[in-house]
């Protein structure tokens, strides 16, 4: 089984940084193939906590490849910034390579996320401000700038001013901003070629030689099936293909070279920015899962928005993506609730859908149709096995099982590492 992809299903911050790196020591490489540093994934190994948002969670583990595949997009000063913080605590940072194919972000992206943004007013998507939309805008409108872009100066300033040409009219004309010269930008984006130059390859061709010889390839997911460009509650999504289709896409190998497809979701439901969100909570058990599961952006630092776990879009997600096996995070957090709802259908101005509604309309309208289950008052941190877990506890995960249409393989029962009862190996 050596093509395994974890994805987010809900709408983010799920705990796939903590999946990816107990994979860890059974996985040969890991790759992002998707997103940018708009990810936020922290992991806790012992007593030492990693905040990482470009670089894959796989770099943690030692001897562990590390990939960032074409479908990312690269801010090159996070990239650096990120490497320097790991190499000095002390990890093994030379084992990444970077796609000569990933698309870079500029600073004119940075200023187009947030003047966009602002320009939105109500409307607003609520972005992390990184430039993530703004660089696959232009990816997808053929004047990016590309990692290979970098080794060629005569190429860079030719499609530096480019895709300068029409910004700085938006710039100067809508947005009452400066005008950015290629000059900047090009002098910029050359003072990392040299640095990057030795990490840069075709790392497609790389991944699939690694396939060919049986090594085990993790392929990481940033954001999750809600924020899909394609899949998710567009417009308030991010702009890549966060479901597992993109870990093909997104990384040069085949479909038929993902295995395993494990979903990430939180026993409870979060969401970052705006947009539709059902079993959304504005009461006090919204501020007991905030502040216990302590809900708050790693990218960004916002409070995050918080509801119950809604199994309509745990099912959505598991025919998107095709998931074989489920990772149910967070368990602990409910803990000491009396009775635990959960979403099972919604009610559409008085009609009942079973599905996340096609029509975006309807899924702003929805209201939950709440099933409840008893709660625990027992502390299950220390779980390990199914059977250590108070029958409620119990009851409640076989639930959320038989409504997702799949395997919850693990469970998660507090933030380290090991904190993990694990019905089912994803690596076999
Ligand atoms: P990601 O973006 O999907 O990687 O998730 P984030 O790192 O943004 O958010 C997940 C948070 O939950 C992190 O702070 C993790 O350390 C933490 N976490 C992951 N799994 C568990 C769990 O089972 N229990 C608890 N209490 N925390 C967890
Ligand atoms: P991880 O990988 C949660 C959200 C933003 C915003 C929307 C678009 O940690 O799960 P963008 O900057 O991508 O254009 O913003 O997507 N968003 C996330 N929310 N977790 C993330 O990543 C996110 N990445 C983007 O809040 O609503
Ligand atoms: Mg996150």
């Amino acid at each position: 089984m050596p093509g395994i992809v974890i994805v987010g299903v809900q709408w983010g911050d799920e705990g796939k940084g903590k999946a990816t790196d107990l994979l860890g020591d059974r996985t040969d490489w890991v790759v992002k193939f998707n997103g940018g540093n708009n990810a936020g994934h922290t992991v806790v190994i012992g007593n030492e906590k990693y905040a990482l948002h470009l670089l894959p969670s796989g770099i943690l583990s030692p001897g562990v490849n590390a990939v960032i595949g074409n479908g990312v997009v690269v801010d090159l000063e996070v990239l650096f910034a990120e490497l320097e913080a790991l190499s000095a605590r002390g990890l093994d940072i030379s084992r990444l390579k970077v796609s000569a194919n990933a698309h870079l972000i500029t600073q004119y992206h940075r200023t187009l996320d947030k003047v966009s943004e602002r320009f939105l007013g109500k409307r607003q998507i609520g972005t992390t401000g990184r430039g993530i939309g703004p660089a696959y805008a232009d990816k997808i409108n053929r004047v990016g700038i590309r990692v290979q872009d970098l080794f060629d100066e005569n190429i860079l300033r030719q499609k530096v001013e480019g895709a300068l040409d029409q910004k700085n009219h938006l710039l100067v004309k809508v947005f009452n901003r400066r005008s950015i010269t290629a000059d900047e930008i090009v002098d910029d984006l050359l003072s990392y070629a040299e640095r990057l130059r030795p990490m840069v390859c075709d790392t497609g061709l790389l991944l699939n030689d690694a396939l060919d010889a049986g090594d085990v390839v993790v392929f990481e997911g940033g954001q999750a099936t809600m924020l899909d460009v394609d899949h998710g509650t567009y417009p308030f999504v991010t702009s890549s293909s966060a479901t597992a289709g993109g870990a093909a896409t997104g990384s040069g190998v085949g479909p038929n070279r993902l295995d395993r497809i494990v979903g990430i979701v939180k026993a409870y439901t979060t969401r970052v920015g705006s947009g539709p969100f059902p079993t959304e909570l504005f009461d006090e058990n919204g501020d007991f899962l905030r502040s216990r599961g302590f809900e708050f952006g790693t990218t960004t630092g916002r409070p995050r928005r918080v509801g119950w776990y809604d199994a309509p879009i745990t099912r959505y997600a598991t025919r998107i993506n095709g998931i074989t096996d489920l990772v149910l995070t967070k368990l602990d957090i409910l803990t000491g609730l009396d009775q635990i709802p959960v979403c099972v259908a919604y009610d559409v101005d008085g009609e009942r859908f079973d599905e996340v509604p096609v029509n975006q309309s309807d899924f702003h309208h929805a209201k939950p149709i709440l099933e409840y289950f008893p709660g625990w008052k027992q502390d299950i941190s220390t779980a390990r096995t199914f059977d250590d877990l108070p029958i409620e506890a119990q009851d409640y995960v076989l639930a959320l099982e038989e409504m997702s249409g799949t395997r919850i393989s693990v469970i998660g029962v507090g933030p380290s590492r090991d904190a993990v009862i694990v019905r089912h190996d994803l690596v076999d």
